[in-house]
């Protein structure tokens, strides 16, 4: 295992995807999901996996204890789980982290004025003896303690230096600067992280790790001039999602570290022409984490989107194409290949069999259980009738079809519609219920899709406002698969949905009954906690720690 020292002369990515990504609206994921997403992460080489936030509710325990027993191996990432600064977040999180071979609990405390005044109501007192009890709380649990002062972008710099100073003496190995509203310009931060670094006392002792939203646009910005200045650690998430505006993301961070080498080298004592790598990342893994996490998400990511975007490296200009055609270097600064954007390649067809598809998804990092590899082969088998050849993406698509399914408490046993330009657009479902029934209806609509969502609405029968519908699709070709995200609003909260299907009407079909399922599912969970509450006798504490 790599020590906090040893990792300093790089850059530690660490990866709060599962934490502060999931809180964006809509991007709930199941614990299957978060496994899938972890796996992922720990083979595209982040250093520390946030997992969650083990408090916050008993689903978030499950997924952050899976996540430590099966990803948190030897050789593993650190799995690391967040805290409030209070003995009760701490002593979950440290229970759910047991498993991990490398675990990490990171706890977190409020240190602007504003944040003090009207959220926390303390005194800046109260925040220098809390910080310290709570770490020295937390490092009686494990030996890898991180502090964050919530919001210290808009902290007073002079106390944050002390609050700092008291949690590494308390044992915090390391110390994360938030800049949590997203407020800070790039110049001010790096000024931040130098002022920490020449005024806190016992600084050495602890790496120093940065934390941003997107607010301003300016998160990544922000991040590498801390590097400049002396941050060896960087949270981010995949496609930058997050809170509100997102977080700033890993693909953005790690490529612009791994193209601009010669002139980030400098600022971690190398030579500039050194070949090192800066962080741990294999960038080939990148655009494959990218899909996954927008897949399982429903978060889809805006073409532009520089690194993962569909146009991030498509030249539309005659000037461009002529210029690349030429020589690749007139209007690129990195290769498509360095983020594992490979030629899309045929790698199955018709005929091939369970074992060739079971290893080709093994080498994707699928693992599957027995009947998901057998509900996806059946899934496969009826692309590659349709398609002949089936390609990576395909694959990807078929399986996390499957995955994304999950709960299935209404099931889509079949959608047919008829339209036209001379006919009114009708569309018959026949979906079976969670307690069993098969039930039958029809409806009209302004199209296809809007006929089959108005014929599930009838058998469903939760009024909800669909507020996205995107169709794409996941090859080239006019008989690609085409993937539907769904993201709908019931009372405030979003729910997504995801199917991919040669015919984009069953794929719409699932993806929104993908959705409903969710909030169907949250619904009832609802209703089983207001049942606990009044009868006393059956409320058991999932969190509760003997
Ligand atoms: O944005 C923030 O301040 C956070 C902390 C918990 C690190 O997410
Ligand atoms: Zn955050």
């Amino acid at each position: 295992m790599t020590t906090q020292s040893e990792r300093a002369d790089r850059i530690i990515i660490f990866d709060t995807t599962l934490r502060d990504g999931e809180q964006s609206p809509g991007a709930t994921l199941t614990v299957e999901e978060k496994l899938t997403i972890a796996r992922a992460l720990a083979r595209l080489g982040v250093d520390v996996i946030e997992a969650g936030f083990p408090y916050a509710s008993p689903g978030d325990f499950e997924a952050v204890q899976k996540i430590a027993q099966t990803v948190g191996i030897e050789n593993g990432p650190t799995i690391c789980g967040l805290a409030r600064a209070t003995k009760n977040d701490i002593k979950t999180a440290a229970e759910a982290l047991k498993p991990a071979v490398n675990n990490r609990i990171h706890t977190f405390l409020a240190t602007s004025d504003i944040h003090l005044a009207y959220k926390l109501k303390k005194t800046r007192q109260e925040v220098l003896d809390i910080v310290p009890e709570m770490v020295a709380y937390a490092k009686s649990f494990v030996n890898d303690v991180e502090f964050s002062p919530e919001d210290a972008g808009r902290s007073d710099p002079e106390f944050l230096y002390q609050v700092l100073e008291r949690a590494i003496a308390a044992g915090a190995t390391t110390v994360n600067i938030p800049d949590t509203v997203g407020y800070t310009t790039p110049g001010e931060f790096g000024a931040l992280i130098r002022g920490i670094k020449e005024n806190v006392p016992n600084i050495d002792q602890a790496i120093i790790s940065v934390h941003g939203h997107d607010d301003l646009g300016l998160a990544v910005a922000n991040f590498l001039e801390a590097v400049k200045n002396g941050a060896r650690q960087l949270e981010c998430t995949i496609n930058g999602i997050g809170e509100r505006a997102g977080n700033a993301a890993l693909e953005e961070l790690v490529m612009a570290l791994h193209v601009r080498r010669a002139y980030f080298n400098p600022f971690l004592g190398r030579p500039a022409d050194s070949t090192e790598p800066l962080t741990n990342i294999d960038t080939k893994q990148i655009y494959y984490t990218s899909r996954l996490v927008s897949d399982l998400t429903g978060m889809v990511v805006q073409p532009n989107k520089a690194i993962v975007g569909a146009n991030a490296f498509s030249h539309e200009s005659g000037i461009h194409q002529d210029g690349v055609l030429k020589n690749k270097l007139t209007y690129e600064i990195m290769d498509a290949e360095s983020i594992g954007l490979t030629h899309n390649q045929i790698v199955l067809g018709k005929l091939s069999g369970r074992n060739a598809f079971r290893t080709r998804l093994i080498e994707l990092g699928f693992e599957l259980n027995d009947t998901e590899l057998n509900n996806a082969f059946l899934r496969f088998k009826e692309v590659a009738d349709k398609r002949k050849e089936i390609t990576d993406w395909d694959l990807e698509a078929i399986v996390n079809d499957e995955i994304r399914q999950a709960p299935e408490l209404f099931r889509l046993e079949f959608v047919q519609v008829s339209c036209g330009d001379h006919s009114c657009p009708t569309a018959t479902v026949n979906i079976r219920t969670p307690d069993g029934q098969e039930l039958i209806d029809a409806a009209i609509g302004t199209g296809p899709v809007d006929a089959v969502y108005k014929a599930i609405n009838r058998v469903v029968n939760i009024p909800n406002e669909l507020i996205e519908f995107s169709v794409k699709s996941v090859t080239e070709g006019i008989d690609a698969m085409g993937k539907v995200t769904i993201r709908l609003r019931y009372e405030g909260k979003v729910y997504a949905g995801y199917s991919a299907n040669t015919d984009i009407i069953v794929a719409s079909a699932r993806a929104y009954l993908g959705a409903l399922n969710r909030l169907y599912a949250a619904l009832e969970h609802k209703k089983q906690s207001s049942l606990k509450e009044t009868n006393p006798q059956t409320q058991a504490d999932p969190l509760a720690i003997a």
